[in-house]
């Protein structure tokens, strides 16, 4: 399957960033939902893979093209895998400095001293006529005691990937990009593109 040009059915700027920086060296243009205001789908799913195909097959509907969606989050141990696909409601107002204060809040008063935790995504392809496919990625790692770093977007000043002692805010994109859940379901999808 070739593509020069596709629509990322997302209006997160860190995560648009991220997918036009990675998809970028192999040609492929990428439009937003943001861009082209296209409406938000609401994420009723309770998996990454159901909000993530929502947001796909919700959008290639409305253009009539091919779209890519992601669906994400960071799944914390010590507070049963939360707030995983909650991740983004989380933040009070949207507002992720907050978030983390109340995530290393709820850990120390989870009283656990295990801070592993995960990021995952499910990229999904969506086509008009309702099929999908599916792409996952996670990078293990744990939550760090407090925030570091300015790069990156979310919850990457508190996440240190393991084999590092940096967090994702601290270690750049070009890093970030080659071991993130992102970039790995990335890799997954752009095999499937050379494969069809
Ligand atoms: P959604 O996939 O739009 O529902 O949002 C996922 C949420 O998970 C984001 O708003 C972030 O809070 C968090 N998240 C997902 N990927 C990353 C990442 O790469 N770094 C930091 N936070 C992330």
């Amino acid at each position: 399957m070739k593509f020069s040009e596709l629509i990322f059915a997302s209006r997160n700027q860190g995560k648009i960033a991220e997918i036009t920086e990675m998809l970028a060296p192999l040609g492929i243009k990428v439009k937003s939902a943001l861009e082209m205001n296209l409406p938000e789908v609401e994420e009723t799913g309770t998996t990454f893979e159901e909000n993530a195909a929502l947001k796909a097959l919700e959008i290639a509907k409305i253009t009539g093209v091919p779209c890519l969606a992601d669906d994400s989050g960071l799944c914390v141990k010590a507070l049963d895998n939360r707030p995983g696909v909650y991740s983004a409601r989380y933040a009070p107002n949207r507002n992720f400095d907050l978030a983390m204060d109340k995530l290393l809040a709820e850990i120390r008063e989870s009283g656990s001293n295990d801070r592993s935790a995960y990021f995952a995504c499910v990229l999904v392809l969506g086509f008009p006529s309702g099929e999908y496919k599916a792409f996952e990625g996670r990078v293990d790692g744990v939550i760090t005691m407090q925030k570091q770093g300015n790069g990156g977007f979310g919850f990457d000043p508190v996440f240190a990937p393991l084999g590092y002692d940096k967090t994702f805010a601290e270690l750049g994109s070009d890093v970030k990009n080659k071991i993130s859940h992102r970039g790995r379901a990335l890799q997954k999808f752009l095999a499937y593109l050379q494969e069809n």
